[in-house]
């Protein structure tokens, strides 16, 4: 049983429902996710957490912790959840919780990496699925795809060509994870 935490447009979310993952619950840190429709649309409960709510980050992420129990999750998928997680959610689902980041890991971690590795100068971006640990995308890396920078590249067309790796490497880490 899978829960996922979500920010954005939700796409990688997306590709999990498609493929019939068992996705039975989505968090979000704000209300504004385009993910939370997409989770309604494919009939999957939604709760919304935001900070605003909760006297410190830790009650907040025991509050999501708690809810993702009462839904049977086993499995934690961040999906463009653009938060960290504090240790007290982590400790909960201790090696359960997983991460998509659009670049390879541990070169360009963090919230700009596309942006970063080009005025780097690399060759490539990645789908990389790693575990979270406490850092950011510190974790241990489980798969990465690689994508290869072409000249002239704009953050926006890497970005386009980083989410269709993602979209074909999450749903295969995923299934492999809850196979076990
Ligand atoms: C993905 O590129 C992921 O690597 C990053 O946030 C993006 C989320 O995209 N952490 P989406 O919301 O799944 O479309």
């Amino acid at each position: 049983m899978i829960g996922v935490l979500v920010s954005g447009t939700g796409t990688n979310l997306q590709v999990l429902l498609d493929e019939g993952l068992p996705v039975v619950a989505v968090a979000s840190n704000t209300s504004t996710a385009r993910a939370l429709e997409r989770a309604a649309e494919a009939g999957v409960p939604t709760a919304v957490f935001e900070l605003s709510a909760f006297p410190d980050r830790a009650a907040r992420d025991n509050a999501i912790a708690d809810w993702l129990e009462q839904h049977a999750v086993e499995l934690v998928v961040c999906a463009g959840y653009m938060h960290l997680l504090e240790p007290t959610f982590l400790a909960r689902f201790p090696g359960r919780v997983v991460n998509v980041h659009p670049a390879p890991l541990p070169e360009f971690p963090g919230a700009h990496p596309l942006e970063d590795l080009l005025a780097a100068g690399a060759e490539q971006a990645a789908a990389t699925v790693h575990y979270v640990d406490e850092g950011v995308d510190t974790g241990a890396v489980i798969a990465s795809e690689p994508v290869a920078v072409r000249p002239g590249d704009s953050v926006e067309a890497l970005r386009e060509r980083v989410h269709e790796a993602e979209h074909r490497l999450l749903p295969k880490v995923v299934r492999a994870l809850c196979a076990r």
